[in-house]
């Protein structure tokens, strides 16, 4: 069932006059392979520090004028078991490079909040060691996400002249061994970026292979370098997303928060895409972590979880 394509067939297939019948195509691939469910993920913030450079991003630590914040243990178990109250079943933890938050530290916060919850946890913490990842691992952490953000290894490394495509990939693969459902991602819209590009990044989701994609537009940040760039496309985004379904039918897809930035109301989701992440971050930490400018509203865990419910139920689709 899973689609093969080459580089050349997916830029063909991003660049086509009528993509109508590819969207009916994912959407169908995804009945069949992982049902009408659509999974809501909690999103916690829980540090805005960071020791990267990343062109793109509104946390890259040359932001001396942003206040930087760590979410106390306390805070975090105590914001995850809020969001299982109001029934999440996932927590992702997501954060800057933060090397304050150690393996030691992540993996109790893991253990505890498993005991407390049950939930499955989901870390997003940036690049490590394998040794700390195995140790996370151990520790109980379920899923691992580390977008690879552009398969292009000379965009890779202007975008993030602290690093490389290899290590990236490297540290996906090692997540895949060890055997957390790993993420992965990229950005639609990248200066610099072609169809070409994008097909290479479809086909690196499939080579790993993912088990989660995160595919969203970039988004210009006024205080990053890459201030005077473009957004990038929704429909384009959409169409990456419909393709990793038939690259990867068994994958979770979100619709992810910058894909809405962008003014999708819940189209991707007629186009392959089977889940979708809250930020149930409190608000006083909330408004630290802008990745890129969005205007979201204040966290109220209970009511934005049932206002999601019920947008997924006007879709058609059963909510978890
Ligand atoms: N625009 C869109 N997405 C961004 N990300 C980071 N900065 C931006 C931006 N300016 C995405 C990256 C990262 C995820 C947490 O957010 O893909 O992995």
């Amino acid at each position: 069932m899973r689609a093969e394509f080459t580089q050349g067939e997916l830029v063909e297939l991003l660049g086509r006059e009528d993509f109508a019948p590819i969207y009916a195509q994912a959407d169908q691939v995804r009945a069949e392979a992982v049902g009408d469910t659509v999974h809501i993920r909690a999103l916690l913030e829980i540090s805005n520090h960071c020791r990267r450079v990343c062109a793109y991003c509104g946390l890259r630590s040359p932001r001396t004028d942003l206040p930087r914040y760590r979410m106390t243990p306390e805070e975090i178990v105590s914001a995850a078991c809020e969001a299982h109250a109001v029934g999440y079943r996932t927590i992702v933890l997501q954060s800057g490079e933060d090397p304050w938050f150690t393996p030691k530290i992540l993996g109790e916060l893991v253990g505890e909040i498993k005991a407390r919850t049950g939930m499955a946890v989901t870390l997003g913490c940036g690049e490590m060691p394998r040794e700390d990842y195995a140790y996370l691992r151990q520790a109980g952490t379920d899923r691992y996400l580390l977008k690879h953000e552009t398969a292009d290894p000379d965009l890779y490394r202007r975008l993030h002249p602290d690093s490389t495509l290899e290590q990236r990939v490297a540290c996906l693969r090692t997540l895949k061994e060890l055997g957390y459902e790993t993420g992965s991602g990229f950005m639609v819209g990248l200066p610099g970026q072609t169809l070409d590009t994008l097909a290479r990044d479809l086909l690196l989701l499939a080579s790993i292979p993912c088990d989660m994609a995160g595919i969203g537009p970039f988004l210009p940040h006024p205080d990053t370098p890459l201030r005077d760039g473009t957004p990038g496309d929704p429909e384009l985004t959409r169409r990456c997303v419909a393709l990793a379904r038939l690259l990867l039918p068994t994958a979770n897809l979100p619709a992810t928060t910058a894909l809405t930035v962008r003014g999708d109301n819940g189209q991707v989701f007629s186009g392959g895409a089977n889940v979708v992440m809250r930020k149930i971050t409190p608000n006083s930490y909330k408004r630290m972590y802008e990745i890129y400018p969005a205007q979201l509203p204040d966290t109220d865990i209970p009511a934005q979880r049932a206002q999601l419910e019920e947008q997924i139920r006007n879709l058609g689709r059963v909510p978890l």
